[in-house]
């Protein structure tokens, strides 16, 4: 069975089937990534442009090799060094990349529902690379890719999403394709930087660290988004570490619990350099297995057209 969309703007109301479909086809390419040779003819012919209007290490350079290891053409672009710096709009700029006949574009943007506006006015599939505070699905499935190899199964499976839950589009993809797939989602962080009625998504909610440590299988620690002013949301980077950082001390509560993390990492704040090198985290599995969901997206639906 084929995707039930030709995008992927985010996981809210991403059919179980889709997911699932994804984690699938995304194992099938994770041994590509394996072998000498880590490529495969399936996306010849087709033109996929990068859209990034906001930094980024992971997700930019995933796309890419992702893009790569299936033989698309790739091309890259960057707000700092694009004519939207003599004032060019998003939709023309949009309109002009389209006309130089592209089959899919991947989008980073700070505002939230960029991807959704890109649909209206072009008719490339459209993947979400994260917008603004709202959603980054890919990080989400590469997410529960990484849980679903190490744990078996998502189902059950009771995960905690530790810190600036407020601001971060990991949290809320998560949230959405976590339940979707049965798991036992909760958040963790100070009250300022927990959504108020989050419960309605279906998550518990808990303000102290120990408690969440000690009742879950997995902690996904979202990075403090000072871009964001995320700064102003507690009274110190200090105190913020006292009560919310993820230290090895804190860990002894949970010794088989597994630490997630997107990056980009503050070390020091919300994870302790010991905790971020440690036996318990799976930081740089998740980036690995980037590629692979990547890879997974780009070739559902690169072969839905
Ligand atoms: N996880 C993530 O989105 O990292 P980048 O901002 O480096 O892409």
């Amino acid at each position: 069975m084929p995707l039930s969309s030709r995008h992927l703007l985010g996981l809210q109301g991403v059919p179980k089937d889709d997911i699932q479909l994804i984690l699938e086809t995304a194992n099938t390419f994770r041994e590509v990534l394996e072998r000498p040779i880590k490529k495969v003819p399936t996306l010849q012919g087709k033109t996929i442009v990068n859209l990034f209007y906001e930094n980024s290490t992971r997700t930019r350079i995933s796309f890419e090799l992702a893009e790569k290891r299936l033989s698309s053409d790739t091309i890259n672009f960057s707000q700092s060094s694009s004519s939207v710096k003599k004032g060019e709009s998003l939709k023309d700029t949009i309109r002009n990349i389209e006309a130089m006949k592209i089959d899919m574009i991947i989008i980073r943007h700070s505002a939230a529902g960029t991807p959704h506006y890109l649909t209206k006015i072009c008719n490339a599939n459209i993947i979400n690379a994260g917008d603004g505070i709202h959603e980054h699905p890919t990080q989400a499935l590469l997410d529960m890719y990484s849980l679903k190899e190490r744990f078996g199964k998502l189902e059950g499976l009771k995960v905690c999403i530790v810190g600036d839950v407020a601001h971060s589009r990991v949290a809320l993809s998560n949230i959405y394709g976590l339940i979707t797939m049965g798991a036992k989602v909760s958040v963790c962080g100070p009250s300022t930087m927990i959504p108020r009625f989050i419960e309605k998504l279906g998550v518990n909610v808990t303000y102290d660290i120990d408690e969440a440590i000690r009742d879950n299988d997995v902690l996904n620690v979202l990075r403090i988004q000072l871009e964001r002013k995320a700064g102003g949301y507690f009274p110190s980077l200090r105190e913020y570490a006292k009560y919310f950082g993820i230290t090895q001390e804190r860990l002894d509560n949970n010794k088989d619990i597994t630490i997630l993390h997107p990056g980009p990492i503050n070390r020091g704040v919300e994870i302790s350099s010991e905790v971020a090198d440690g036996n318990n985290q799976i930081i740089l599995h998740q980036v690995t297995n980037g590629v692979a969901i990547r890879m997974a997206v780009l070739y559902l639906l690169g072969t839905l057209n």
